[in-house]
Order: C-alpha cells, then structure tokens, then sequence
C-alpha cells in the first residue's frame, strides 16, 4: 500500500507542508509506506495539448507521454494507491504548479471514449482499471466567512468531482487563517491581522491538523476496501 503526498507550496515547512505531514503521518499508522515530494523543487509545464494520449490505440497507458522533470512525479502518483495533493489558495485557485500537476496527471487517464455500462447506466470516463484514493488539502489566508464569498466551496467540489470520475474517489479537507511570515511587525499589514490570526492557529489550526491526520487514515482504509 503506497501513498504519495505533494506538496504544491514553494514553502517546504509552513502550513500547507504541515498539514500534508499530518496526512501522511495518519496513512503512516493505518500501514501505508508513505512519501512526501515537492513540485517546486523542479520546472515543469501543464498539459502541452499534444493529445498523444488521445491517439488510436495509445499506449501511454494513463502515463503523460510529454517528457520533463514531472514525469517521474506522475510515475509514482499512478502506481500510488492514495495521492494526497496540498496546495495554497492563490488568486482563489491552486498554485500554478499544482494545476500543471493536476493537468498532466488527469488528462492522459481521461478517455474522450466514455463506455456506458449496459447493467447499471453508469458511465466510465478514465482509462485506469484501479482505484486511486484521492485527498484535496487547501490553505489559505482568508477567513471562514470569505470561503462561501469568494466560491471556493465550488472550486472544491469540482476537483473533488473529477478525482472521483478518473481515480474513483475524491474528498477535500482545508484550513484557512494561515499564518504567513513569522514576524508581522516586519510586513506592511493592517494591525488587527495578527491577533485574529493567533487566535485561530491557538484554538482551531490543532484541529484542523487533526482532520488531516484522519484523512490520511481514512484514504488508507478507503484504499484497503478495493
Ligand atoms: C500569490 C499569493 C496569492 C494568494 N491568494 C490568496 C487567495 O486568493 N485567497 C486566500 O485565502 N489566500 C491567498 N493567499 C494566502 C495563501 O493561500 C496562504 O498564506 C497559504 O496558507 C500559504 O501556504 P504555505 O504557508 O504553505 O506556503 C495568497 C498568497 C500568495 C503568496
């Protein structure tokens, strides 16, 4: 049982790094052989449209044919049996490199060939044969109440509905109030900031560490279950 988590902040330990290592500390103790990688630490681009994987008879196989330092990330994520995917809200979406990420891994598993089934009615859209249990984490600077305002509760559900069609479960967990430097008085913030923000990571940020800490044990339970 193997689980991938990646990390798509360009920060190796703030918040969105912590909550992943929570994750994977949880899939760690329900029996996952877990490993953690980093998109910023190589360049790579999002889909190139060559449509490769939409070719007659192709043999990609779910694998991006397009070749770069990506490619041995989407390897893993492919042969993983739960992905975890962490990333900051920037601009009201996942960071750029989580989007070329997210590209690149999606789009060769999705077949412009859906096929019905006869018995059931339900439609198959992916190319894979095997479950892959997926797990969304977000952060983000804003508060509670800016979520529903800026639509981000939509954002979610539409990653989470494409996780569920092509690696056959999607679910999402996030904390917001992030913390951003270390030192406030440093950074050209408006004073109340701070203070809001300690209140937060004081009372909820441990419990919002927690609910990663059972997404990791849960997409491993999940996994066992296929
Ligand atoms: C370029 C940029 C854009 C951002 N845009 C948003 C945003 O639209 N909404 C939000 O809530 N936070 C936004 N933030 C705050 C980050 O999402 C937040 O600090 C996040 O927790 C950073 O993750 P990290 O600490 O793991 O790097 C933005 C931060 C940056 C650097």
């Amino acid at each position: 049982m193997k689980a991938l988590f990646v990390n798509g902040s360009p920060r190796e330990n703030w918040t969105t790094a912590q909550m992943l290592e929570k994750a994977m500390q949880g899939a760690a103790d329900a029996g996952a052989e877990v490993e953690m990688v980093h998109l910023y630490d190589d360049a790579f681009k999002g889909c190139v449209s060559c449509f490769a994987c939409k070719v007659k008879n192709s043999k990609t196989n779910g694998l991006c044919a397009y070749r770069d330092a990506l490619t041995p990330i989407l390897e893993k994520a492919l042969a993983a049996d739960v992905l975890v995917i962490g990333s900051p809200i920037y601009f009201s979406h996942p960071t750029g490199p989580v989007r070329s990420f997210m590209e690149r891994l999606m789009f060769p598993v999705l077949t412009y060939n859906a096929k019905v089934d006869p018995e059931t009615g339900a439609v198959k859209s992916t190319i894979l044969d095997r479950k892959i249990a997926c797990g969304m984490i977000y952060t983000m600077g804003c508060p509670e109440e800016m979520i529903a305002y800026c639509h981000y509760p939509e954002m979610f559900a539409e990653t989470d509905k494409f996780l569920n069609m092509l690696f056959g479960y999607g679910e999402t967990v996030y904390t917001h109030n992030a913390y951003q430097f270390d030192d406030y008085s440093k950074y050209d913030v408006a004073d109340y900031v701070e203070p809001f923000r300690a209140k937060y990571r004081e009372e909820q940020y441990p419990k919002d560490l927690e609910s990663a800490y059972e997404l990791g044990q849960r997409l491993v339970q999940k996994a066992k279950e296929e």
